[in-house]
Formats: C-alpha cells, sequence, structure tokens
C-alpha cells in the first residue's frame, strides 16, 4: 500500500459513516417518511398528547440519551486529522512498519486537550495540555498519548486517582475549575514532593501556551525500541511545533479565558480552515539498553527528563495536521487513546506509571463509550482488517459469520489463526526479569529536587520571574495557612530565593531549616522578583 493510499484510505473508510442530510427527506430511525415534525398528535385541538406519536416519542428519547460523560480527566479537547511523514529510517531501532520508509506517509488523527477542566471550561487556564496523536498504521492503531511537559506528577500509577481527586473542583462545592489554585491541589503537592519537578512545569510559561501549534508534545515514559533482530534500545518521544514554543502572559490568559473561552480551538480550527496547516517534527531519544544505569537518575522513572546534552534529540518525521473534523461528537468525543495501543517494534518498560496507564484507558472507556465495541466506531477503526472471537455486547456492529467463535477449534475452517512474529504477529520483548515482589523502587526515585533545580536554573530573569508570580497567585489563593508554609518550605529545596519571594508574598514564614547548599549567589535577590502580593482569600 502507498503512503498515499494509506492516507486515502483512513478518509475513505470515514466517508462510509459520513451522513448527509442536504436535501434529504426527513424520516424516522426506521426510515418511514414524516409529514409533521412541529406538532405532536394529541387527543383533540386543546388535548393531552398520545402515547401513540412514535415520532414524536423517538426524536424525544434520542435527545434525553445525547449525552455520555465526558472524560474523567482531558475532557475539554479539540482535534485535528492530518498526516505523519517519515524523514528518516528507523530501520535500526524498530521493525515498526511506518518507521522504515523515509518519505511514508502515515494518516493521524490529534486531540489536545486540558487535563482538569470539564468539557465546557475555558481553554487559556494554566494547566498541563494533553497531546495524543493516534498513527492508523497498516499494522493497526498506535497511540502516543502524551502531554506538553515532559515529566508527571507521580511515580507509579497508584497515586493517579489522588492527584486527579486533589486536583479536581474540590468535592464540597465544586470549586474552583482552576487546577492549581486551591487547597487540596497544594496539600496534595506538599505531601508529595516528587511532584516538585513538574510543579515547577507547571508554574512555568510552558503551563499556559498562546497555541496548540505552538507547544511541545512529550511521550512523557520510556518505550522501548525493538529492531527486526531483537535488539533494544529505550526511546523517549518529542514533537517540536515548527512554529516554535510560544506562551501567553498570565494577564493575557485569564482575560482571554473570559472573552473567548474557546480560544485554542479556534486558533487551530481558522489555521487549518485557512490553509495554514500545522506541523510538528517528531523526535526521538534513544539509549542503548546496555546503558540502562549510567545516568545520575532511574531512566525509568516519569519525574525525570533525560537532558538533551547528554542525550540529542533526533528529529524523525513530520506530522501536518491539514482536516477539520466534520462532527466533534463522533470524532473528537468518541476517539479512544491508549498508550497500550502498539505496534511491532514498539513496547513498554517497567516504568511504573506507564504500567499503570495500560489498565486505566479501557477501562475508563468502556463506560464513556457505553461497552466493549468502541473500537467499532469510525473514528477508532484500524485501516487494516480486525479478527478476533470476540463477540457480541452493546450495540455490536459486526456481523460474524459461522458456527465457532473459539480458538482452538476442529470444527471451523472461517475462525481467524495467530500470525508467527515474521507474519507481522506481536511478540512481547522478553526482558529478563529478577527481584523479589515489593513496593518500593530504586534510591533515586527519592531524589525529588535535583532535576526541578536543574529546570529553575535553566530560566530566563523574566521566566523565574513569571514562576514566582504564578506561584504566589496559586498559592495566593490557599486558605490554609499551614499548607501554604508547607509549600514555601517545600520549594526551598529548589531556590531559597524562590521560596522566600513565594513567603513574602502569600505572608508564610520564610523558610527555614535550609540547608547550606540551598543557598545560591542568586536566591536572595529574586525577592525583589515579585509583584504579585496577592491577598488569600479568593
Ligand atoms: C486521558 C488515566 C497519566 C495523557 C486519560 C483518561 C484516563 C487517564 C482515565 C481518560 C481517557 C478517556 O476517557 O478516553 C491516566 C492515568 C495516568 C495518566 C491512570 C497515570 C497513572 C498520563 C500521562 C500522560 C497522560 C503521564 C502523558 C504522558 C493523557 C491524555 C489524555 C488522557 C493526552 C487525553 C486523551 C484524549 O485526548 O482523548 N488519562 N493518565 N496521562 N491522558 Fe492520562
Amino acid at each position: 500500500m502507498t503512503a498515499n493510499n494509506e492516507r486515502l484510505s483512513k478518509d475513505k473508510q470515514l466517508d462510509q459513516y459520513r451522513s448527509l442530510d442536504k436535501g434529504k427527506k426527513m424520516t424516522t430511525n426506521q426510515g418511514l417518511k414524516i409529514s409533521e415534525d412541529e406538532h405532536s398528535l394529541k387527543a383533540g385541538s386543546r388535548g393531552p398528547t398520545l402515547m401513540e406519536d412514535f415520532h414524536f416519542r423517538e426524536k424525544m428519547t434520542h435527545f434525553d440519551h445525547e449525552r455520555i460523560p465526558e472524560r474523567v480527566v482531558h475532557a475539554r479537547g479539540f482535534a485535528a486529522h492530518g498526516e505523519f511523514e517519515l524523514y528518516e529510517s528507523m530501520k535500526a531501532y524498530t521493525k515498526a512498519a511506518f518507521l522504515q520508509k523515509p518519505g511514508s506517509k502515515t494518516p493521524v488523527f490529534t486531540r489536545f486537550s486540558t487535563v482538569a477542566g470539564s468539557r465546557g471550561s475555558a481553554e487559556t487556564v494554566r494547566d498541563v495540555r494533553g497531546f495524543a496523536v493516534k498513527f492508523y498504521t497498516e499494522e493497526g492503531n498506535y497511540d502516543l498519548v502524551g502531554n506538553n511537559m515532559p515529566v508527571f506528577f507521580i511515580q507509579d500509577a497508584i497515586k493517579f486517582p489522588d492527584l486527579i481527586h486533589a486536583v479536581k473542583p474540590e468535592p464540597h462545592n465544586e470549586m474552583p475549575q482552576a487546577a492549581s489554585a486551591h487547597d487540596t491541589f497544594w496539600d496534595f503537592v506538599a505531601n508529595n514532593q516528587e511532584s516538585a519537578h513538574m510543579i515547577m512545569w507547571h508554574l512555568s510559561d510552558r503551563a499556559i501556551p498562546r497555541s496548540f501549534r505552538m507547544m511541545e508534545g512529550f511521550g512523557v515514559h520510556t518505550f522501548r525500541f525493538v529492531n527486526a533482530e531483537g535488539k533494544a534500545h529505550f526511546v523517549k518521544f518529542h514533537w517540536k511545533p515548527k512554529l516554535g514554543v510560544h506562551s501567553l502572559v498570565w494577564d493575557e490568559a485569564q482575560k482571554i479565558s473570559g472573552k473567548d473561552p474557546d480560544f485554542h480551538r479556534r486558533d487551530l480550527w481558522e489555521a487549518i480552515e485557512n490553509g495554514d496547516f500545522v506541523e510538528f517534527e517528531l523526535g526521538v531519544q534513544l539509549i542503548d539498553e546496555k546503558d540502562e544505569f549510567m545516568f545520575d537518575f532511574d531512566i525509568l522513572d516519569p519525574t525525570k527528563i533525560w537532558p538533551e546534552e547528554q542525550v540529542p534529540v533526533k528529529i524523525i518525521g513530520k506530522m501536518t495536521l491539514n482536516r477539520n473534523v466534520d462532527n466533534v461528537f463522533a470524532e473528537t468525543e468518541q476517539v479512544a487513546f491508549h498508550p497500550g495501543h502498539v505496534v511491532p517494534g514498539i513496547d513498554f518498560t517497567n516504568d511504573p506509571l506507564l504500567q499503570g496507564r495500560l489498565f486505566s484507558y479501557t477501562d475508563t472507556q468502556l463506560i464513556r463509550l457505553g461497552g466493549p465495541n468502541f473500537h467499532e466506531l469510525p473514528i477508532n477503526r484500524p485501516v487494516c482488517p480486525f479478527h478476533n472471537n470476540q463477540r457480541d455486547g452493546y450495540g455490536r456492529q459486526t456481523i460474524n459469520v459461522g458456527q465457532v467463535s473459539y480458538h482452538k477449534n476442529s470444527l471451523a475452517d472461517n475462525t481467524p489463526s495467530t500470525s508467527s512474529e515474521e507474519e507481522g504477529g506481536y511478540v512481547h520483548y522478553e526482558e529478563k526479569v529478577e527481584g523479589r515482589k515489593i513496593q518500593a523502587r530504586s534510591d533515586s526515585f527519592k531524589d525529588h529536587f535535583s532535576q526541578a533545580k536543574l529546570f529553575w536554573n535553566s530560566m530566563s530573569k523574566t521566566e523565574k520571574k513569571h514562576i514566582v508570580d504564578a506561584f504566589s497567585f496559586e498559592v495566593g489563593k490557599v486558605k490554609n495557612k499551614e499548607i501554604r508554609q508547607q509549600v514555601v518550605d517545600m520549594f526551598a529545596n529548589v531556590d531559597v530565593g524562590l521560596a522566600t519571594a513565594v513567603a513574602e508574598a502569600v505572608g508564610a514564614e520564610f523558610p527555614t531549616d535550609v540547608e547550606e547548599s540551598q543557598v545560591t549567589e542568586t536566591s536572595p535577590a529574586l525577592s525583589q522578583l515579585t509583584t504579585a502580593k496577592l491577598p488569600n482569600t479568593r
């Protein structure tokens, strides 16, 4: 199949489901032509509506069931279609078919999102942005479900429900929509100090992107590339926007939230409508398996980056988003991403956050999309055929033919068979695993501040000021005095000047009990940086 045919194949597939109603006669769902759509059937001109008005019943019933649950996180999102073109063969590292031939093109569907807000929330809030890409490859769907920041708040998936409970509006009054401006969020941070590095990103300008077109994307986790010879490399994925990385300033972000809550989707939609297509280059960082322990951090720790000076990013291809959706519900809302959707040549690692994610996505989609057949929805269908012995369930569309629906059997010649590795069958990487069952990770997982400090030190003076202002604003909204103090003390581990400036702004004590080594020459001057002296009230 040539590259362009692949692109057409997803479009053609979607074409079969497009409903063009213009010029058509209105019918019921049973195909019956409708003569009256403004008045229900009544007993006499002033009487009650009659149950026998099947059109009224059908119309109303369908409307009553239009809403589905929003995503438990990343509810507010916007998506577009496009293609991924490979620049350079990755054959030496992975056997993934879509990464073999320079110039080959793979259709993609990409959804950007905020994390905390509900489906109708404003888009320019301070938050992490989701960056999820579905590659419709000839070997099946590959999903790269990333964020616009390279690290995460927690190291182990078991804490994800706690994190999100702390981030979302507080349960007793469902306030505030703003993820990081309330007591439970900062209480979580102060009591789960592995979040320090992510918090630095979260309070930086990265959390208020100018546009979805102007932010980076990161796979965050360490994945594994496996080549045809069975040799593996650790890999991290990066998306680099061709327009560069640009952010709003906080004052703009707040004003835009009020004036145009749809600012980011409008920007993306209009760019594509105007033919100003949206481009991101895909980069990979690669580490040979034998070098796994060469670093002073654990390369499987999702709160750590691989510094680019140590492991350079190699650009391997480009994604172009060039077509808006026809219908937001059918496509953007019904799309189901999953970090466990992989193709031969791409595998997982023992990153404990990734391992838990592998469970969570299908589990939530079973309820969000109403049963086990959501892979049959047009947007989720792979462009290659799929066959197995799964049957039935709500909304089943496939009419499986034949008597037998189990493997193995002697009765039928119509059931699907498995594929060998040579035939393209997915074979899990044979990683050697040893040790005892425990719940802890390596000691370097306990180093929560080195990379947070690295991030802080890499900031310009203006960027540092923005971070101090963000801390001051967000922590300034925390009502509980002890939490404000805990946060100040925690971030003294990153930089005393930062913590002192925040303490000043939020009415906390200056950090005490600070190790000598934390006091840097530039630190004291930072307390002059903050302009935000905010009252500790909402
Ligand atoms: C969405 C769980 C960490 C990126 C979701 C959803 C769940 C979830 C349940 C909703 C899915 C749906 O309804 O279709 C988790 C868990 C995590 C975790 C349990 C950690 C243990 C992460 C991380 C990233 C990430 C580290 C980024 C690397 C996303 C994105 C979406 C999403 C981009 C939205 C996908 C879309 O646009 O439909 N996550 N997540 N998540 N998650 Fe995670």
